[in-house]
Protein backbone atom coordinates (compact mmCIF):
# COMPACT_ATOMS: atom_id res chain seq x y z
CA UNK A 1 0.00 0.00 0.00
CA UNK A 2 1.49 3.27 -1.13
CA UNK A 3 2.35 5.77 1.74
CA UNK A 4 4.62 8.34 0.60
CA UNK A 5 3.36 10.96 -0.70
CA UNK A 6 6.04 10.42 -3.68
CA UNK A 7 3.59 7.24 -3.86
CA UNK A 8 0.38 8.83 -4.20
CA UNK A 9 0.83 11.54 -6.24
CA UNK A 10 3.21 13.92 -8.67
CA UNK A 11 5.11 17.03 -6.88
CA UNK A 12 2.90 18.88 -9.76
CA UNK A 13 -0.10 19.55 -7.82
CA UNK A 14 0.00 22.64 -4.71
CA UNK A 15 -1.24 21.90 -1.46
CA UNK A 16 -4.43 23.08 -0.37
CA UNK A 17 -6.61 22.96 -3.54
CA UNK A 18 -8.93 20.91 -2.13
CA UNK A 19 -9.20 22.87 1.23
CA UNK A 20 -12.72 22.77 2.99
CA UNK A 21 -13.59 20.78 0.06
CA UNK A 22 -15.43 17.40 0.75
CA UNK A 23 -15.16 14.32 -1.32
CA UNK A 24 -17.51 11.54 -1.07
CA UNK A 25 -15.72 7.98 -2.47
CA UNK A 26 -17.40 4.11 -2.88
CA UNK A 27 -15.10 1.49 -2.65
CA UNK A 28 -13.24 3.93 -0.79
CA UNK A 29 -10.73 1.03 1.45
CA UNK A 30 -9.84 -0.37 -2.19
CA UNK A 31 -6.36 0.11 -3.23
CA UNK A 32 -7.33 2.31 -6.25
CA UNK A 33 -9.68 4.42 -4.86
CA UNK A 34 -8.39 4.60 -1.17
CA UNK A 35 -4.98 6.58 -3.30
CA UNK A 36 -7.71 8.78 -5.15
CA UNK A 37 -8.75 9.76 -1.90
CA UNK A 38 -5.46 10.11 -0.36
CA UNK A 39 -3.91 12.13 -2.87
CA UNK A 40 -7.49 14.38 -2.49
CA UNK A 41 -6.39 14.88 1.60
CA UNK A 42 -2.73 15.37 0.92
CA UNK A 43 -4.12 18.37 -1.25
CA UNK A 44 -6.71 19.75 1.47
CA UNK A 45 -9.33 17.99 1.37
CA UNK A 46 -11.92 15.98 3.96
CA UNK A 47 -13.50 13.04 2.53
CA UNK A 48 -16.26 9.84 3.62
CA UNK A 49 -15.52 6.40 2.33
CA UNK A 50 -17.60 3.97 1.67
CA UNK A 51 -17.48 0.27 1.58
CA UNK A 52 -19.34 -3.19 2.68
CA UNK A 53 -16.80 -3.87 5.55
CA UNK A 54 -17.05 -2.08 8.59
CA UNK A 55 -13.74 -2.69 10.34
CA UNK A 56 -12.12 -2.55 6.70
CA UNK A 57 -13.42 0.65 5.93
CA UNK A 58 -13.01 2.49 9.41
CA UNK A 59 -8.96 1.32 9.67
CA UNK A 60 -8.57 3.05 5.95
CA UNK A 61 -10.22 6.27 6.91
CA UNK A 62 -8.21 6.64 9.81
CA UNK A 63 -5.10 5.81 7.79
CA UNK A 64 -6.04 7.88 4.96
CA UNK A 65 -6.48 10.62 7.88
CA UNK A 66 -3.20 10.56 8.60
CA UNK A 67 -1.75 11.92 5.61
CA UNK A 68 -2.36 15.56 6.71
CA UNK A 69 -2.83 16.23 10.36
CA UNK A 70 -5.97 17.98 10.84
CA UNK A 71 -7.60 16.59 7.85
CA UNK A 72 -11.22 14.52 8.37
CA UNK A 73 -11.66 11.28 7.01
CA UNK A 74 -14.87 9.76 7.79
CA UNK A 75 -15.01 5.72 7.04
CA UNK A 76 -19.00 4.55 6.54
CA UNK A 77 -18.91 0.28 6.68
CA UNK A 78 -21.91 -1.82 5.85
CA UNK A 79 -22.85 0.27 3.03
CA UNK A 80 -23.87 -2.36 -0.34
CA UNK A 81 -23.71 0.49 -3.58
CA UNK A 82 -26.56 -1.95 -4.65
CA UNK A 83 -28.74 -0.22 -2.02
CA UNK A 84 -29.79 3.37 -2.80
CA UNK A 85 -31.89 4.14 0.76
CA UNK A 86 -28.08 3.42 2.39
CA UNK A 87 -25.95 4.92 0.31
CA UNK A 88 -28.58 8.13 0.47
CA UNK A 89 -28.10 8.15 3.94
CA UNK A 90 -24.68 7.78 3.78
CA UNK A 91 -24.49 11.01 1.54
CA UNK A 92 -26.74 12.78 4.10
CA UNK A 93 -24.35 11.60 6.83
CA UNK A 94 -21.48 12.99 4.98
CA UNK A 95 -22.62 16.35 4.54
CA UNK A 96 -23.92 16.39 7.72
CA UNK A 97 -20.94 15.51 9.68
CA UNK A 98 -18.45 17.32 6.99
CA UNK A 99 -20.54 20.27 5.73
CA UNK A 100 -21.04 19.13 2.38
CA UNK A 101 -20.04 17.23 -0.69
CA UNK A 102 -18.16 18.90 -3.61
CA UNK A 103 -16.56 15.69 -5.10
CA UNK A 104 -17.84 12.46 -5.67
CA UNK A 105 -16.13 8.94 -7.17
CA UNK A 106 -18.12 6.11 -8.07
CA UNK A 107 -15.48 3.25 -7.20
CA UNK A 108 -17.11 0.37 -5.77
CA UNK A 109 -16.56 -3.20 -8.28
CA UNK A 110 -17.05 -6.37 -8.02
CA UNK A 111 -15.00 -8.55 -10.64
CA UNK A 112 -14.03 -12.25 -11.11
CA UNK A 113 -12.74 -14.43 -14.45
CA UNK A 114 -15.47 -16.67 -15.76
CA UNK A 115 -16.53 -17.65 -19.22
CA UNK A 116 -19.87 -17.53 -20.17
CA UNK A 117 -20.65 -21.00 -20.22
CA UNK A 118 -19.90 -21.14 -16.11
CA UNK A 119 -21.46 -17.55 -15.69
CA UNK A 120 -25.04 -18.27 -14.23
CA UNK A 121 -27.53 -15.72 -14.73
CA UNK A 122 -26.81 -14.48 -10.87
CA UNK A 123 -23.19 -14.23 -11.43
CA UNK A 124 -23.73 -11.73 -14.37
CA UNK A 125 -26.74 -9.91 -12.65
CA UNK A 126 -24.40 -9.48 -9.34
CA UNK A 127 -22.01 -7.58 -11.36
CA UNK A 128 -24.08 -5.37 -13.03
CA UNK A 129 -25.77 -4.45 -10.22
CA UNK A 130 -22.11 -3.44 -8.32
CA UNK A 131 -21.02 -1.87 -11.22
CA UNK A 132 -23.54 -0.29 -13.21
CA UNK A 133 -26.10 0.03 -10.76
CA UNK A 134 -24.10 0.93 -7.91
CA UNK A 135 -22.48 4.10 -9.40
CA UNK A 136 -26.02 4.73 -10.71
CA UNK A 137 -27.01 4.69 -7.06
CA UNK A 138 -24.41 6.62 -5.87
CA UNK A 139 -24.73 9.36 -8.55
CA UNK A 140 -28.44 9.94 -7.12
CA UNK A 141 -27.15 9.88 -3.83
CA UNK A 142 -24.38 12.55 -3.93
CA UNK A 143 -25.68 14.97 -7.02
CA UNK A 144 -28.32 17.10 -4.93
CA UNK A 145 -25.08 18.08 -3.02
CA UNK A 146 -22.98 17.89 -6.20
CA UNK A 147 -25.40 21.01 -7.63
CA UNK A 148 -25.31 23.00 -4.39
CA UNK A 149 -21.34 22.97 -4.91
CA UNK A 150 -21.14 23.98 -8.35
CA UNK A 151 -23.74 26.81 -7.45
CA UNK A 152 -20.73 27.63 -5.21
CA UNK A 153 -18.21 27.30 -6.70
CA UNK A 154 -18.53 28.64 -10.58
CA UNK A 155 -16.95 26.63 -13.53
CA UNK A 156 -16.66 29.74 -15.78
CA UNK A 157 -13.47 29.06 -17.60
CA UNK A 158 -11.90 31.92 -15.24
CA UNK A 159 -9.49 31.31 -12.39
CA UNK A 160 -11.63 29.67 -9.73
CA UNK A 161 -11.22 32.10 -6.19
CA UNK A 162 -13.59 29.30 -3.85
CA UNK A 163 -11.62 26.55 -5.81
CA UNK A 164 -13.36 23.98 -7.46
CA UNK A 165 -16.48 22.06 -6.68
CA UNK A 166 -20.01 19.94 -8.12
CA UNK A 167 -17.54 17.01 -9.90
CA UNK A 168 -18.23 13.17 -10.61
CA UNK A 169 -15.44 10.25 -11.65
CA UNK A 170 -16.37 6.90 -12.32
CA UNK A 171 -14.13 4.35 -12.32
CA UNK A 172 -14.57 2.04 -15.28
CA UNK A 173 -12.70 -0.50 -17.77
CA UNK A 174 -11.70 -0.60 -21.21
CA UNK A 175 -13.27 -4.27 -21.98
CA UNK A 176 -15.93 -3.15 -23.85
CA UNK A 177 -13.80 -1.43 -26.35
CA UNK A 178 -12.79 -4.36 -27.94
CA UNK A 179 -14.93 -6.78 -25.84
CA UNK A 180 -12.70 -9.53 -23.71
CA UNK A 181 -13.21 -13.02 -22.94
CA UNK A 182 -13.92 -14.32 -19.48
CA UNK A 183 -15.46 -10.52 -18.69
CA UNK A 184 -18.49 -10.41 -20.35
CA UNK A 185 -20.03 -9.39 -17.09
CA UNK A 186 -17.96 -6.71 -16.30
CA UNK A 187 -17.61 -5.62 -19.86
CA UNK A 188 -21.47 -4.90 -20.02
CA UNK A 189 -21.60 -3.45 -16.80
CA UNK A 190 -18.80 -0.98 -17.11
CA UNK A 191 -20.19 -0.07 -20.84
CA UNK A 192 -23.00 0.94 -18.80
CA UNK A 193 -21.29 2.38 -16.43
CA UNK A 194 -19.61 5.07 -19.14
CA UNK A 195 -23.43 5.66 -20.59
CA UNK A 196 -24.45 6.30 -16.84
CA UNK A 197 -21.38 9.38 -16.63
CA UNK A 198 -21.90 10.64 -19.60
CA UNK A 199 -26.18 11.31 -19.34
CA UNK A 200 -25.22 13.23 -16.37
CA UNK A 201 -22.70 15.03 -17.96
CA UNK A 202 -25.54 15.80 -20.31
CA UNK A 203 -28.25 16.44 -17.85
CA UNK A 204 -26.37 18.35 -15.26
CA UNK A 205 -23.58 20.22 -17.04
CA UNK A 206 -26.14 22.82 -17.59
CA UNK A 207 -26.38 23.12 -13.25
CA UNK A 208 -22.21 23.55 -13.56
CA UNK A 209 -21.63 19.92 -12.71
CA UNK A 210 -19.16 17.50 -14.44
CA UNK A 211 -19.44 13.62 -15.05
CA UNK A 212 -16.52 11.99 -16.32
CA UNK A 213 -14.80 8.40 -16.45
CA UNK A 214 -11.24 7.37 -15.53
CA UNK A 215 -10.60 3.80 -17.23
CA UNK A 216 -7.29 2.52 -15.49
CA UNK A 217 -5.33 -0.41 -17.16
CA UNK A 218 -3.30 -3.03 -15.21
CA UNK A 219 -2.15 -1.53 -12.16
CA UNK A 220 0.65 -2.73 -10.01
CA UNK A 221 -0.54 -3.95 -6.58
CA UNK A 222 -4.47 -3.99 -6.82
CA UNK A 223 -6.38 -6.52 -5.70
CA UNK A 224 -7.27 -6.40 -9.68
CA UNK A 225 -4.63 -7.95 -10.68
CA UNK A 226 -4.34 -10.20 -8.35
CA UNK A 227 -7.74 -11.37 -8.89
CA UNK A 228 -8.17 -11.25 -12.93
CA UNK A 229 -4.43 -12.81 -14.04
CA UNK A 230 -2.25 -15.63 -13.62
CA UNK A 231 1.15 -14.41 -11.29
CA UNK A 232 3.18 -16.82 -12.28
CA UNK A 233 6.44 -14.85 -13.69
CA UNK A 234 6.11 -15.85 -17.95
CA UNK A 235 2.34 -14.58 -17.80
CA UNK A 236 3.26 -11.24 -15.70
CA UNK A 237 6.40 -10.45 -17.84
CA UNK A 238 3.78 -10.98 -21.23
CA UNK A 239 1.50 -9.13 -19.44
CA UNK A 240 3.87 -6.24 -18.54
CA UNK A 241 5.55 -6.39 -22.16
CA UNK A 242 2.09 -6.33 -23.74
CA UNK A 243 1.56 -2.61 -22.76
CA UNK A 244 3.21 0.06 -25.77
CA UNK A 245 4.71 1.61 -22.11
CA UNK A 246 6.07 -2.10 -21.33
CA UNK A 247 5.03 -1.68 -17.82
CA UNK A 248 2.13 -1.71 -15.52
CA UNK A 249 0.49 1.57 -14.20
CA UNK A 250 1.19 2.97 -10.50
CA UNK A 251 -1.86 3.77 -8.61
CA UNK A 252 -0.37 7.28 -8.35
CA UNK A 253 -0.85 7.53 -12.26
CA UNK A 254 -4.39 7.28 -11.16
CA UNK A 255 -4.56 9.63 -8.53
CA UNK A 256 -2.86 12.25 -11.06
CA UNK A 257 -5.68 11.55 -13.43
CA UNK A 258 -8.54 11.79 -10.43
CA UNK A 259 -6.53 15.41 -9.30
CA UNK A 260 -6.51 16.78 -12.77
CA UNK A 261 -10.54 16.43 -13.51
CA UNK A 262 -11.33 17.82 -9.56
CA UNK A 263 -8.35 20.67 -10.18
CA UNK A 264 -8.82 23.74 -12.28
CA UNK A 265 -7.02 22.26 -14.72
CA UNK A 266 -9.72 19.95 -15.58
CA UNK A 267 -12.60 22.83 -15.87
CA UNK A 268 -13.54 21.94 -19.33
CA UNK A 269 -13.67 18.10 -19.05
CA UNK A 270 -16.96 16.87 -19.14
CA UNK A 271 -18.28 13.51 -20.58
CA UNK A 272 -15.13 12.80 -21.41
CA UNK A 273 -13.30 9.15 -20.50
CA UNK A 274 -9.72 9.29 -19.48
CA UNK A 275 -7.83 5.82 -20.06
CA UNK A 276 -4.61 6.20 -18.15
CA UNK A 277 -3.95 2.00 -19.63
CA UNK A 278 -0.22 2.73 -20.80
CA UNK A 279 -1.79 2.46 -24.37
CA UNK A 280 -2.87 -0.94 -23.42
CA UNK A 281 -6.23 -1.48 -25.06
CA UNK A 282 -4.96 -0.50 -29.03
CA UNK A 283 -3.02 -3.21 -28.13
CA UNK A 284 -5.81 -5.05 -29.86
CA UNK A 285 -5.15 -4.74 -33.25
CA UNK A 286 -1.56 -4.48 -32.78
CA UNK A 287 -0.77 -8.73 -32.83
CA UNK A 288 -1.46 -8.68 -36.57
CA UNK A 289 -0.37 -11.87 -39.10
CA UNK A 290 1.90 -13.50 -36.20
CA UNK A 291 4.31 -11.01 -35.77
CA UNK A 292 3.72 -10.80 -31.69
CA UNK A 293 3.51 -7.12 -30.00
CA UNK A 294 5.88 -5.68 -29.30
CA UNK A 295 8.62 -8.28 -30.01
CA UNK A 296 8.63 -7.29 -34.21
CA UNK A 297 9.37 -3.35 -33.21
CA UNK A 298 12.05 -4.00 -30.52
CA UNK A 299 13.89 -6.91 -32.55
CA UNK A 300 13.77 -5.08 -35.71
CA UNK A 301 12.10 -7.92 -37.34
CA UNK A 302 11.86 -7.50 -41.09
CA UNK A 303 8.06 -7.44 -42.18
CA UNK A 304 7.47 -9.40 -45.00
CA UNK A 305 5.09 -8.17 -47.43
CA UNK A 306 5.72 -4.99 -46.79
CA UNK A 307 6.74 -3.12 -50.17
CA UNK A 308 9.17 -5.02 -52.39
CA UNK A 309 10.20 -8.38 -50.19
CA UNK A 310 10.58 -5.99 -46.94
CA UNK A 311 12.67 -2.84 -45.49
CA UNK A 312 14.25 -2.61 -42.60
CA UNK A 313 12.75 0.56 -40.78
CA UNK A 314 15.29 3.12 -38.63
CA UNK A 315 13.92 4.78 -36.19
N1 LIG B 1 -17.00 -17.42 -11.13
C1 LIG B 1 -18.29 -17.64 -11.48
N2 LIG B 1 -19.34 -17.23 -10.71
C2 LIG B 1 -19.06 -16.59 -9.56
C3 LIG B 1 -17.75 -16.34 -9.14
C4 LIG B 1 -16.69 -16.80 -9.97
N3 LIG B 1 -15.41 -16.60 -9.65
N4 LIG B 1 -17.81 -15.68 -7.96
C5 LIG B 1 -19.10 -15.54 -7.65
N5 LIG B 1 -19.86 -16.08 -8.61
C6 LIG B 1 -21.32 -16.18 -8.64
C7 LIG B 1 -21.86 -16.96 -7.46
O1 LIG B 1 -21.77 -18.35 -7.68
C8 LIG B 1 -23.31 -16.45 -7.44
O2 LIG B 1 -24.07 -17.01 -8.46
P1 LIG B 1 -25.08 -18.28 -8.18
O3 LIG B 1 -26.09 -17.77 -7.20
O4 LIG B 1 -25.68 -18.60 -9.52
O5 LIG B 1 -24.24 -19.37 -7.64
C9 LIG B 1 -23.15 -14.99 -7.83
O6 LIG B 1 -21.89 -14.87 -8.52
C10 LIG B 1 -23.15 -14.05 -6.64
O7 LIG B 1 -22.12 -14.46 -5.78
P2 LIG B 1 -22.05 -13.95 -4.26
O8 LIG B 1 -20.79 -14.49 -3.67
O9 LIG B 1 -23.34 -14.22 -3.57
O10 LIG B 1 -21.97 -12.38 -4.49
P3 LIG B 1 -21.49 -11.26 -3.49
O11 LIG B 1 -22.38 -10.11 -3.68
O12 LIG B 1 -21.30 -11.75 -2.11
O13 LIG B 1 -20.00 -10.93 -4.03
C11 LIG B 1 -18.60 -10.71 -5.99
C12 LIG B 1 -19.80 -10.21 -5.21
C13 LIG B 1 -18.93 -12.09 -6.54
C14 LIG B 1 -18.36 -9.74 -7.15
C15 LIG B 1 -17.34 -10.86 -5.11
O14 LIG B 1 -16.28 -11.30 -5.92
C16 LIG B 1 -16.97 -9.58 -4.42
O15 LIG B 1 -17.50 -9.29 -3.37
N6 LIG B 1 -16.07 -8.77 -4.99
C17 LIG B 1 -15.67 -7.48 -4.41
C18 LIG B 1 -14.26 -7.18 -4.67
C19 LIG B 1 -13.94 -7.10 -6.12
O16 LIG B 1 -14.38 -7.91 -6.92
N7 LIG B 1 -13.18 -6.13 -6.48
C20 LIG B 1 -12.85 -5.91 -7.86
C21 LIG B 1 -11.39 -6.01 -8.07
S1 LIG B 1 -11.11 -5.88 -9.80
Amino acid sequence: MPTTRGEILSSVWRDGIFKDKVLFCTGGAGTICSVQVRAFVILGGNACILGRNVEKTERMAKDIASSRPGSKVLGIGAVDVRDAEALAKAAERCAKELGSIDFAIAGAAGNFLAPISQLSANAFKTVMDIDALGSYNTAKATLPYLVESAKKHKNTGKAQPTGTGGRIIFVSATFHYTGKPLQAHVAAAKAAVDQIAHSISLEFGPLGVTSNVITPGPIAGTEGMERLSKQDEATLKRSKASVPLGRWGEVKEIADATVYLFSEAGSYVNGHALVADGGQWRVGGADMGGFQYPDFLLGGETISGVAKGGKKAKL
